[in-house]
């Protein structure tokens, strides 16, 4: 069974820490905190920036689909830079001999982890019968992580991300059936999105808003399976919540709120791990110009880099100036990369005014 490394043993420069919840003291540690895979999203511009921000954090990418790795332009889907590490990559499918090259695939490229997604609503995935609609075929994603670790070295954990339940197969019997016969083919971790999926009438995103959260029943996950690592995902946006969380789960997966602020991860980063202080907007302003010329000396926009960079300021004073000057320029043919800093003058004229 592949289990994550605690991240203790992979970062000796950051001391682990007990932090304090209101419901005692936590020991951080062995928890693991990570961004979510979210398509169009964390791509690896995103992923860079996040990585600059908290060194420490598990990154995955968007999902790719097995076939797109297999017949599609490989190079464009899986190459990321080095910095990105620990990154995972998140696959969809549903064929194990399809998803067991894929994940080797990965390997080669450099990631840490693959990631099944067994939790994605979308009717374009339901068709490929892969995402969420296989939590009710638990044997073949037990077959697939099979063919998984057996493709992969010992050394990189394969795991799955899943939700509660989807529509009418929405109890603990039926999670706790998916878990042990995925755990039962070798899958040591799980991320689980805390509510189910409605996969007839809603869109994904009404999937990721309109179920409940029931987060008490990823504890439940956990105290039924303390030998698995179970991490918690869905509508976590800050220190105080996570930290309520984390003594009862392995760690804490956040997606949207580190997407929009992503200051969130260097909280989280000292709050846990009495990380550094991260670098301050300026300086984050200008290493997105030096990262972002290298990408447009390659061949790439300016844009591609600028579109995950408008929360940078979010929370902060002349956080809506930095937006808006990205958002209007940094679509314009004649931008260059030093819109970055003129958008945080920007910013802070606006503040100092
Ligand atoms: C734009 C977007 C794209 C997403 N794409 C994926 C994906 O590729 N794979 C996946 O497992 N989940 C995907 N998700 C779901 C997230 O990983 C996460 O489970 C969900 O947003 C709940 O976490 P949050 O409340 O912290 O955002 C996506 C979410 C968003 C907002």
């Amino acid at each position: 069974m592949t289990i994550w490394p605690a991240h203790g043993s992979w970062w000796p420069e950051f001391a682990g820490r007990e932090a304090i919840s209101h419901n005692g003291r936590v020991d951080t540690l062995t928890k693991t905190l990570a961004v979510a895979p979210m398509i169009d999203w964390t791509d690896r511009h995103c992923r860079a920036l996040h990585r600059r921000i908290a060194p420490r954090v598990r990154l995955y990418t968007e999902m790719i689909v097995a076939d797109a790795i297999l017949y599609g332009k490989r190079d464009r889907l899986l190459c990321f830079d080095a910095a990105e590490h620990p990154v995972a990559l998140q696959l969809g499918g549903c064929d194990p001999a399809k998803l067991a090259a894929a994940a080797r695939i990965g390997v080669d490229y450099g990631y840490d982890e693959i990631n099944l997604n067994c939790g994605c609503p979308s009717d374009r995935v339901r068709e490929g019968a892969f995402g969420a609609c296989l939590m009710v075929r638990p044997q073949v994603v037990a077959e697939a992580v099979a063919a998984m670790i057996a493709a992969v070295p010992a050394s990189v954990p394969v795991t799955v991300k899943c939700r509660l339940g989807i529509d009418d197969r929405d109890d603990r019997e039926f999670l706790e059936d998916f878990i042990t016969q995925v755990a039962n083919a070798g899958c040591g971790t799980f991320v689980v999105h805390a509510r189910q999926a409605i996969l007839g009438g809603l869109s994904p995103k009404e999937n990721r808003d309109i179920p409940p959260l029931r987060p008490a029943e990823v504890w439940q996950l956990k105290r039924s399976f303390p030998h698995l690592q179970i991490i918690l995902n869905g509508g976590l946006k800050s220190v105080a919540q996570v930290l309520e969380h984390l003594p009862q789960v392995d760690g804490v997966m956040l997606g949207r709120e580190a997407y929009h602020r992503p200051y969130v991860l260097a909280e989280l980063e000292q709050a846990l791990w009495n990380a550094p202080p991260p670098p301050s907007e300026e300086e984050m302003a200008a290493w997105l110009a030096e990262y972002t010329a290298g990408h447009v000396a390659a061949g790439g926009r300016v844009h591609d880099v600028a579109r995950h960079a408008l929360g940078l300021f979010a929370g902060k004073p002349g956080a809506r100036a930095w937006r808006r000057y990205l958002s209007e320029h940094s679509n314009r043919h004649d931008v260059t990369p030093r819109v970055f800093a003129h958008a945080a003058q920007v910013a802070r004229q606006l503040v100092a005014g």
